[in-house]
């Protein structure tokens, strides 16, 4: 059941990625080129889409949504070097898969940069940083996930990562001791201008940030200098003013700061200037916004290239050039649904002429082959796999916090007051015959299976939190679901995930204020739902000229109120398309009741 749905959306995908990326496309013109080279930032829409030679019989995607690859690239020569650059991933390691199509996640862009290796281009990566989610539920979690996104970088052959808003927020001190404090190993973290500070003393970086052992590295270095085919890259990374004035404000990280982000410019400047190995290629990773990095571009023209962080999720399609500069500044947007692919093509005189592909991670670059062979072929997939068991392991689900369920708060205001608890679904067959079987038919009834059989890459998501929360009953809630062994009657979205805790009613089920709490949305004139008829109606309407239908406001508000409760779940991520007018007639069970009404005893057992 689970998997024909899954199957019949299938052929929508193809016609709706061509559709995102024609739309990124019109929306966003490339900036006035100032490089030499006016063939480099052509308009993807100019490119005819002609067939490209597929790449030496790679079975690599020369296309995404059925725009063509480095259409505007040079055909007769392969870069010099190329930048695999991307940034504030905020802890998305992979696509949920609720819904489809979804674009990002590490296990695509190491198929990307394989594809790139595979045209036998000198590959290197480098990462703004913000790998940490932006919140997190458990600590624990997010430096799991932060070491897990290290050695998906290092498997993909990164050089050099950032430090960002979401490190500081979560004790960058744990998250460097989960990864970096093991052994010196790339990818190396940047930040020139990093200091520690105690009791108001300024402590200098390598000796807040020491090396782990007797290396010669510090735990936070300024610079990175490595050969990428016959091109010397040299990378730094600087913390702009306006990420030190915000961690200074919020107080997100008070033993750190980052102060004279200019003078340790300067600095970096001349040490690469005279570094042995004379980097031809200088990149920056500066962490702040667009508008600082045009500053720093026109004030350190030494930089030919600089990461900086993304004004939107949606990125640009090319780098600007700041007035004055020729420097390529770039952003790669958030969640790691993009990654910036930058050619660098030496010149003659030395310099190089530079060729940019922002690639949106679409499902052209899933791993083909069955779960074995593409573990073998793709190495992130091993690292999130081991992420998977770590959280399994650390039985993270039984620490999630858990806060009272509103209607847990209330009944406690009773006369005498009463505990709410969650009983499951099968508690209520009972007396709901009817609802039950409805239920059961339905996908909700087997939300958890989902997770456990058909989520793969990793698998084991019924051990995680961050999945299970929406697929079972009262996740985030006291007494709600913890696992299989301690609530094993709480799996899946059952009938409590929508009505709250329901043991008063199952206990009492004619109180009147037991009943009220199971239907929340509820409105005093208007008690239930249109009928289905009415919603289908709706579904049928665009959703611009729904306003023109008239309904009694307390109608509503009632839907509103019951969408409220479904997106809950089905959100902006899992279910971007939800819509309470067609969702709501797949699940309605109203007017089940039989004859007489329900029960109030449960019927003895036949
Ligand atoms: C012992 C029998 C029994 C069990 C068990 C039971 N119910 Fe009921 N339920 C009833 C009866 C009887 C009514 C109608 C009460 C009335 O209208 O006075 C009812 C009404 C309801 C209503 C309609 C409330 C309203 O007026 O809007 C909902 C919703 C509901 N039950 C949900 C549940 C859920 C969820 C469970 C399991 C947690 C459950 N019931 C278990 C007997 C039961
Ligand atoms: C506790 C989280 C949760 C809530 C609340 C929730 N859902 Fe769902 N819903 C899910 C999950 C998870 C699935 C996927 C189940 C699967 O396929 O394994 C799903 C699937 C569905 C589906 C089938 C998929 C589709 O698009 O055809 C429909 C329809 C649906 N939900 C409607 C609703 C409606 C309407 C509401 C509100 C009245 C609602 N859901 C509330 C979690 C939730
Ligand atoms: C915010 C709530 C939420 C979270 C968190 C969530 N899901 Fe879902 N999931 C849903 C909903 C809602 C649906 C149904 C969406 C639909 O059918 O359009 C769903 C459906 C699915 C499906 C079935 C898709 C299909 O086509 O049948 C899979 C697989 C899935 N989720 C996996 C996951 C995994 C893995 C995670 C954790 C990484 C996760 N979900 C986290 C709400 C969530
Ligand atoms: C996805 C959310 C969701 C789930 C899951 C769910 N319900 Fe409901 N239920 C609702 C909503 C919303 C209404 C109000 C419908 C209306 O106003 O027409 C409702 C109404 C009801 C009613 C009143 C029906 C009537 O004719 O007035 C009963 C009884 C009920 N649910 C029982 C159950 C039982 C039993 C289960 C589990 C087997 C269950 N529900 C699962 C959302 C849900």
């Amino acid at each position: 059941m689970i998997r024909t749905r899954h199957d019949s959306r299938l052929k929508l995908v193809g016609l709706f990625g061509l559709f995102a990326t024609f739309l990124a496309t019109a929306c966003i013109s490339p900036p006035a080129t100032k490089s030499s080279a006016p063939s480099d930032v052509q308009p993807v829409s100019a490119v005819v889409p002609a067939a490209e030679p597929s790449p030496s019989g790679h079975p690599a995607p020369t296309r995404v949504g059925g725009m063509p690859l480095f259409a505007a690239w040079p055909k007769d020569r392969k870069p010099d070097v190329v930048l695999i650059l991307s940034g504030q991933t905020f802890g998305y390691l992979q696509p949920c898969g609720c819904s489809r199509p979804q674009i990002g996640g590490l296990e695509r862009r190491a198929m990307l940069i394989d594809s790139l290796k595979a045209k036998g281009w000198p590959v290197v990566g480098i990462d703004l940083g913000d790998l940490h989610a932006e919140k997190t539920m458990l600590a624990r979690q997010g430096q799991l996930k932060y070491a897990a996104t290290m050695h998906a970088l290092r498997e993909m052959g990164y050089l050099a990562v950032g430090i960002g808003a979401t490190e500081l927020k979560h004790d960058l001190y744990k998250l460097i001791a989960e990864y970096t404090l093991q052994k010196e190993q790339r990818p190396f973290l940047l930040a020139a201008n990093i200091v520690g500070v105690a009791d108001g003393r300024v402590i200098p970086r390598h000796e807040y940030f020491p090396s782990p052992s007797s290396a010669e590295r510090a735990l936070i270095e300024a610079i990175e200098v490595d050969k990428v085919g016959d091109v010397t890259v040299g990378v730094a990374g600087v913390v702009g003013k306006a990420l030190q004035e915000e961690n200074r404000k919020n107080k997100w990280d008070i033993s750190i700061d980052f102060p004279n982000a200019k003078a340790a410019l300067e600095n970096i400047v001349a040490t690469l200037a005279k570094h042995p190995a004379k980097p031809q290629l200088n990149v920056l990773i500066f962490q702040g916004p667009s508008t600082d990095a045009a500053k720093v571009a026109q004030d350190f023209p030494q930089f030919q290239v600089i990461l900086c962080q993304s004004d939107t999720d949606l990125p640009p399609l090319q780098p600007s050039q700041p007035t004055g500069t020729t420097t390529q500044v770039v952003q790669v947007g958030h969640r790691g649904q993009h990654v910036g692919v930058l050619g660098g093509f030496k010149k003659a005189d030395g310099t190089f002429e530079f060729h940019y592909q922002l690639v949106p991670l679409t499902e052209e670059f899933i791993t083909p082959g069955t779960e074995e062979e593409a573990k073998k072929r793709n190495p992130v997939l091993p690292v999130l796999e081991e992420y998977a068991q770590q959280v399994k392991a650390a039985n993270l689900l039984s620490q999630y916090p858990r806060v009272p369920h509103p209607e847990q708060i209330k009944a406690l205001d009773l006369n005498p007051p009463v505990k709410l608890t969650y009983v499951g679904s099968a508690a209520c067959q009972a007396c709901h015959e009817a609802e039950y079987k409805k239920w059961k038919e339905h996908h909700h009834s087997h939300a958890m299976e989902t997770l456990e059989r058909y989520a793969k890459r990793p698998s084991l998501r019924n051990f995680d939190g961050e999945c299970v929360q929406c697929h079972s009953v009262g996740f985030r809630y006291r007494d709600g679901y913890v696992d299989d062994k301690t609530t094993p009657h709480l799996r899946d979205v059952g009938c409590e995930s929508c009505h709250g805790p329901g043991s008063g009613h199952v206990a009492a089920p004619k109180n009147p204020q037991f009943l009220a709490f199971l239907s929340p949305w509820k409105q005093p004139d208007a008690p239930k739902l249109p009928d289905v008829e009415f919603m289908n109606k709706m579904a049928d309407i665009p959703a611009a000229e729904r306003g023109k239908i008239a309904l009694p406001p307390a109608q509503q508000i009632l839907i509103n109120r019951v969408q409220n409760l479904c997106i809950q779940c089905h959100d902006h991520e899992a279910d971007p398309h939800f819509d309470i007018y067609k969702s709501w007639p797949k699940v309605n069970h109203s007017g089940l009741a039989p004859a007489g009404g329900w029960p109030t005893e449960a019927p003895k057992a036949k």
